[in-house]
């Protein structure tokens, strides 16, 4: 298969100028005593980028869950094209909005095509009674989801993995391909849980490629990294989360230029040399993750 037959997800997006899509509205997420996310809004338009931050713990994938219907916000609401979305995973997925996830989620044993297709089935129609007759309905729904699984893994740069099983791919591919899951239950809005965690600079320089290609469909992107160079040349705009609430949000330039940023990250406060404290975040977060990359471990799983 060949670019000419990528698959498209709605006009083109020029990460401006999109219809509002996501409208997150005073989101509380507690957990006993413990305020994990503490009143965040978030808004996000259709063919927009936009980067959350913040260091370990700040509740960024809390948040997430609130958006995806994994948890129910304690307070808050979460509107989907105008729409309050119930807190169904299921229900979420078929609205329109697709996540990857930190700790990667994929099926170990299955292949890479399979677990592609697992994820167009929210949008198959055959029921209980047509699967298991297997009729010519189910074949024929059978057939085109394959072909967009296919369509999707070469979308991603997998194209010629279609057949390997997932607990066999590289750190970095098994992200690609959590990608490529989701893309496949055809979202409007993309979430992205650390997407390039455990990936070597090659890789990450791929997928900020990837995410720009997949922004140029028309989706939406929200991505959750540590990796301040990536998010920083990637994003329209970037939420940086501390302690549950939001420090800053604004353009890349605005946030990176802001020393309650570098303080949130490192403590200092100063806010000198932040270029150079910066680079040596990343220097060292490059370094743990190809280490932790050569021996085959996911680094976020190792964290207390
Ligand atoms: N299910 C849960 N029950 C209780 N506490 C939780 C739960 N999930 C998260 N927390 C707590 O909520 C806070 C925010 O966690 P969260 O995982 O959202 O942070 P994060 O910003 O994604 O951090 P990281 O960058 O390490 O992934 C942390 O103090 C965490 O221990
Ligand atoms: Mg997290």
């Amino acid at each position: 298969m060949t670019a000419t037959t990528e698959p498209t997800y709605g006009a083109p997006g020029d990460g401006t100028s999109g219809e509002l899509i996501l409208d997150a509205s005073g989101v509380v997420m507690r957990f006993g005593g413990l305020v994990a996310v503490g009143g965040v809004d978030l808004q996000v338009h259709q063919g927009e980028i936009v980067g959350l931050i913040g260091p370990n713990g700040a509740g960024k994938t809390t948040f997430f869950n609130c958006l995806t219907g994994m948890y129910r916000p304690t307070e808050g609401t979460v509107r989907f094209e105008g729409q309050v979305l119930p807190p169904k995973p299921g229900k979420v997925v078929r609205a329109g909005m697709a996540r990857t996830f930190q700790n990667i989620r994929l099926f170990g044993n299955m292949t890479a095509l399979e677990n592609v297709m697992v994820g167009r089935y929210c949008r198959t129609s055959s029921g209980a009674l047509t699967s298991i007759l297997r009729g010519p309905k189910f074949r024929r729904e059978e057939e085109e989801t394959r072909a967009r699984a296919q369509q999707l893994l070469e979308f991603v740069g997998l194209g010629r993995q279609a057949a390997h099983l997932a607990r066999n791919m590289s750190y970095g591919d098994q992200r690609r391909l959590e990608i490529a899951r989701a893309l496949a239950t055809d979202p409007k809005l993309l979430l992205l849980d650390e997407p390039t965690a455990g990936m070597n600079p090659l890789e990450t320089q791929q997928a900020m490629e990837l995410i720009f290609k997949i922004r140029d469909q028309g989706l939406a992107v929200v991505v959750i990294e540590h990796d301040m160079r990536f998010i920083f040349n990637l994003c329209d705009r970037v939420l940086c989360l501390v302690q549950g609430k939001t420090l800053i949000e604004g353009t890349p330039e605005q946030v990176q230029s802001d020393p309650r940023v570098i303080e949130a990250y490192i403590g200092t406060g100063d806010g000198t040399e932040d270029d150079e404290e910066m680079d040596e975040i990343v220097r060292e977060d490059e370094a743990d993750l190809r280490r932790d990359d050569e021996t085959g471990t996911d680094p976020r799983e190792q964290r207390p």
